[in-house]
Formats: structure tokens, sequence, C-alpha cells
């Protein structure tokens, strides 16, 4: 459209000075004539004698005054021409530079609205359009007045610019003022010089003078949620009907932001009313366990007890040399293992207390293993195992680490039985003491105190077919499973909150069909006592 305009005006414009031309032409022609003329008369009286009469002499006059009015009169359609084309250059020149502006308006306005519509948080939102409104119009002062329905009036809830700080937080009932007007009628305002306070409702009259106003709706889904106000008092300029429309798409944006954040606001309460329900389950799950862990340890302990009193009875009459003995040891440790399991299981509504005194983290480990090697065999698990003997001691409960590990090894058993029988299965477990705090993250541990801090560091690695992305958050969740009515899903649970209860920290790592890792990170008390001169252990 604009191309034909363009190409319309550059013909138009070809065609005068087409015109001009002829016309210039047609004079010099005229003169070249007239000189031929005079030429030819003037010569006649030298050669012939002969003076020309006065009828002659009019007709030269009267044809050079017709000349010099036709010069005349084209110098007048050049002028005329010159001063048109110089008006429609300096209209080109005005609609570009207001394109301009409004281009750097829509610029800004644009940037504002990004701004704005970046933030979350409701106060920092309307500080955010109180702020770049001033910028965005070019105004002295703004305020922000949100209705509340409830009371029916209007709340100041951000001000900025000159001497804001007096508006901030006023009240206004709805109907009443400017903005009491505007929030009723839903129109924006544009008021110039002194306002006419007759046309308002309890219009209170400013201790400043203020020479130009804007007010504007904030509407979303075309209700009015409140009011824009930007004032000028110091600049001369006053608002106009353009700065009346970029404040009415800044204000759409603004009410946009508002309503965004009101709806975060309102997500966020939902998400933590959801945690506390889930919170509320978890708890009501946890004291029925209690209760059947209660119910279990009662009927179970009793029988236990007599297991391991016959135990310790046949004991007392075997002799230590006897094959028979070591078996009986064994079932003398599985009985208390069993007892330790049904008390944990019992203390599941109540937090037991647990029994924590120095301990090498690699004993518990064996211990683990001495229930669970035989296991591992019958299953034909390589295990390889590399401990460092000089670890420092953790302030530990030997039982709860032992399940912690004997968790740990069963849940890497179950994963590699599901493994084709041409897969190599091996279990990696490394004990290691380390000052590489990185991984280790606890909310009772102050960062200040981590740098002298030795940590014991327990890695259990299988080969096993990985754990998939999509549950790897869920794992540690109580009764979560894969496996079936088989499992309850506690393992892991219990694993971390015994981990979280001695301050210590666990990291998965897992390679989806590959291998998974699971890598405890616990604080040490103190370089344990008389190290140990064997070496390493590493062994198969
Ligand atoms: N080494 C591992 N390799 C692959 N997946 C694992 C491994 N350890 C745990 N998982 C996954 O984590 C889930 C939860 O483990 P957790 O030990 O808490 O429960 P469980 O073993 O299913 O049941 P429970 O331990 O109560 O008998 C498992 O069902 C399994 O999907
Ligand atoms: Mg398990």
């Amino acid at each position: 459209m604009a191309e034909e305009i363009k190409k319309k005006q550059i013909k138009d414009l070809e065609r005068r000075d087409w015109q001009l031309w002829a016309m210039t032409l047609a004079i010099l022609l005229s003169l070249a004539v007239f000189i031929i003329l005079v030429y030819f008369w003037w010569d006649v009286p030298e050669s012939g004698g002969r003076i020309l009469d006065n009828y002659e002499m009019n007709i030269f006059l009267l044809g050079f005054t017709a000349l010099v009015l036709l010069f005349c009169g084209y110098m007048v359609i050049k002028e005329l021409e010159i001063k048109r084309l110089k008006h429609i250059l300096i209209e080109e020149r005005i609609r570009v530079e207001t394109l301009n502006k409004r281009f750097k308006e829509l610029e800004s306005l644009f940037k504002v609205s990004a701004t704005v519509n970046s933030r979350l948080r409701l106060s920092s939102v309307l500080d955010t359009i109180t702020k770049t409104v001033v910028d965005c119009v070019k105004a002295d002062q703004s305020s922000l007045l949100l209705i509340n329905e409830t009371k029916r009036e209007l709340r100041c809830e951000a001000t900025y610019g000159m001497g804001c700080e007096r508006t901030r937080n006023k009240e206004v009932g709805l109907g009443q003022g400017v903005a009491g007007y505007v929030a009723v009628k839903g129109e924006p305002l544009l008021l110039n010089g002194k306002i006419d306070g007759s046309r308002f409702k309890n219009f209170v009259e400013k201790d400043v003078d203020i020479a130009s106003a804007l007010c504007v709706p904030l509407k979303v889904k075309g209700k009015v949620i409140g009011v824009l106000n930007v004032n000028r008092i110091e600049r001369k300029e006053t608002f106009d009907e353009n700065d009346l429309k970029l404040l009415l798409i800044f204000a759409d944006n603004a009410a946009m932001a508002i309503e965004k954040s009101n709806l975060y606001k309102r997500l966020q309460n939902h998400v933590k009313t959801l945690e506390q329900q889930a919170n509320l389950i978890q708890a009501g799950k946890m004291m029925a366990m209690g209760t059947l862990g209660a119910g279990i340890a009662h009927q179970l302990n009793q029988p236990l007890a007599g297991i391991k009193g016959f135990t310790q009875a046949i004991l007392m009459e075997t002799d230590k040399e006897s094959p028979l003995y070591k078996d009986l040891k064994i079932i003398e440790e599985q009985t208390n293992y069993m007892r330790d399991v049904i008390n944990n299981l019992a203390g599941f509504a109540r937090r037991s207390e647990s029994k924590k005194e120095p301990i090498d983290m690699n004993l518990p480990i064996q211990a683990a293993l001495g229930l669970l090697s035989e296991q591992l065999r019958v299953h034909e698990i390589r295990l390889i195992k590399d401990f460092d003997p000089h670890l420092p001691y953790v302030n530990a409960d030997f039982n709860q680490m032992q399940q912690v590990f004997v968790s740990f090894i069963v849940n890497a058993r179950e994963a590699m039985d599901k493994m084709s029988n041409d897969t190599k299965k091996e279990l990696t477990i490394i004990t290691r003491s380390t000052t590489d705090h990185r991984l280790y993250v606890t909310g009772q541990t102050k960062e200040g105190t981590m740098q002298d801090q030795e940590f014991v560091q327990i890695l259990f690695a299988d080969t096993g077919p990985g754990i998939p992305n999509e549950i790897k958050d869920r794992i540690c969740d109580p009764f979560f499973t894969t496996k079936g009515s088989k499992n309850i899903g506690l393992g892991l649970y219990l694993n971390c909150r015994i981990i979280k209860d001695h301050d210590g920290s666990m990291d998965i790592k897992s390679e989806p069909g590959k291998r998974t890792a699971f890598k405890i990170i616990l604080p040490a008390i103190k370089p344990k006592p008389g190290r140990k001169e064997d070496g390493d252990e590493k062994s198969e």
C-alpha cells in the first residue's frame, strides 16, 4: 500500500517536472525568436535606411512586455512548486519523527512489560509497575490502588516519584475522588490544568499543583481490579491522547502481571495445603505401621526370646571347636538382628532413640555381609570389597547401620537377579575417608565448621538394571516399590531416615540398563586410635 502511494507521488512529481521543462523551453524559444526579430529590424535602417515607425515600435514593446510577464509567471509557478515541495518535505519529516517517537515508546513499553511480567511476588510486581510507568509516560509521580471488594474501597498499594510517600497505604471509597470515579466507571481520565473537583464525589484538593494527570482502570477479563495514576507536576508539557493510549496498553500488561502474581500466590498456598495433607496422610501411615509393628513385636518377641534362650543354652553345652558352635553363633546373631528390626518397626510412630557410639564403619558392613555373603554366593554375585583399614570413627548406632547396609546389599542382589545369566553380576563395596564435603549436605552443619571436617564415604555399586530416571526421585518415598506385593518399599526410606539421623547424606548415581551406585557420607568424629598396620583389606 505504502509502495503504491510512493509510486503515485513520484509519477506526479515527474509529470510536474516535465511540464516545467516544457514551459522553460517555450519561454527560451520565444526569447530567441524575439532576439532574431530585433536583430532583423535593427539591421534594416542601415541597409535600406528605413527607421521603425510607431506601430512597429509598439509591437516590439508589447512582445517584450509579454515575454517579461511570461517569465515572471514562470518564476511564480516555480516558486509555488518549490513551496509545495518544501511543505511536503516538512510534513514527511514530522511524520517520520512521530513514527520514531511512537516506535521508541512502544520499545520502552515492551521492555517495561517484560520487566513487570518477570516478577512473581505481588509487592515486587506493584513496585515495578509504579516505577516503570513513570519512565514510560514521562511523568513525575505514579500510584497504584487495588480494590478491596469486602471493604468496598481502594487501597494505595504502591507509589513512586515526587512526594509519593504521602499517598502510600491511603484508602479511598469506591466512587470517591478521581481514582474512585475511574474504578466505578471503568473508563480512563485525562485531566489537564486545574481539576474541576465538583465532578468527583468527596474530591480532595492535592497540596501540590498537578499540571496534568492520567488515571486508568486496571482490568482483568473486563473486571476492574484497581487503578493506575500518573501525574506531571514539574514538567511543562501536559499529557495528550497519545500518552493516554500508551498508558492504557501499559495498564493492560500491568493488570495481567498482577493477576499472574495472584495466581502464583494461590498456587503456592494450594501446594502448601497439599503438602500438609500429604504429611498428614504420611503420619497416619506411620501410625498404622507403628501399631502394626508393635503388634508384630508383641507376637514375635516371645518366640524370638525362646529361640535365643534355647540357642544360648545349646551353645553353653557345645564345644567351641565344634562346627555346630559357629552355626549356633550365627543363629544367635540373626535372632538379635531380627529383634532389632522388629523393634525398629514398632518404633515407627515414636522416634526411636538410637544408641550411638564411636564405631569403625567397616564393622557393620562386615556384619551385614556375614549375614548375606551366602545369599550372594548362591545368586552367583561376585563381591568386590575395597575397605580402608584406617577409617576414622563415626558416632553411630551399630545395629541401625548394619540394617542400612543389609538393605543396600539386598536391593543390589534383587536388582541383579533381574539380569540375564550371561551378564557379569558384581557388587562392589568401597570405604574411604575424605575431607571433600561437596556431597555432604545437611541442615545441621554450618558452612564454617566444614573446613577441617573428615568424612567416611561408603559406596555400594552393582551391575544391575539401574534406576529409571522417572522414578529416581521417588525411590526413597515410604511404600514405594517396583517389586510388587512381596516387598513393602520401606528399605530406602528407612536408610535415608537413619543416615539423616546420623547427620549424613546419600547420593544415588544410576545408568539405566547398566549399573547403580549409592554413596553414603557420614561425618567422622576423631581419628581411629592405634591404626592397623596390616595394610589394605582389598579382597574379592
Ligand atoms: N540397587 C538398585 N538397583 C535398581 N533399583 C533399585 C536399587 N535399589 C533400590 N531400587 C529401586 O528402589 C525401589 C525402592 O527400594 P526400597 O529398598 O525402598 O524398597 P523395596 O526394595 O522395593 O522394598 P523393601 O526394601 O521394603 O523390601 C525398589 O523397588 C527399586 O525399584
Ligand atoms: Mg529394598
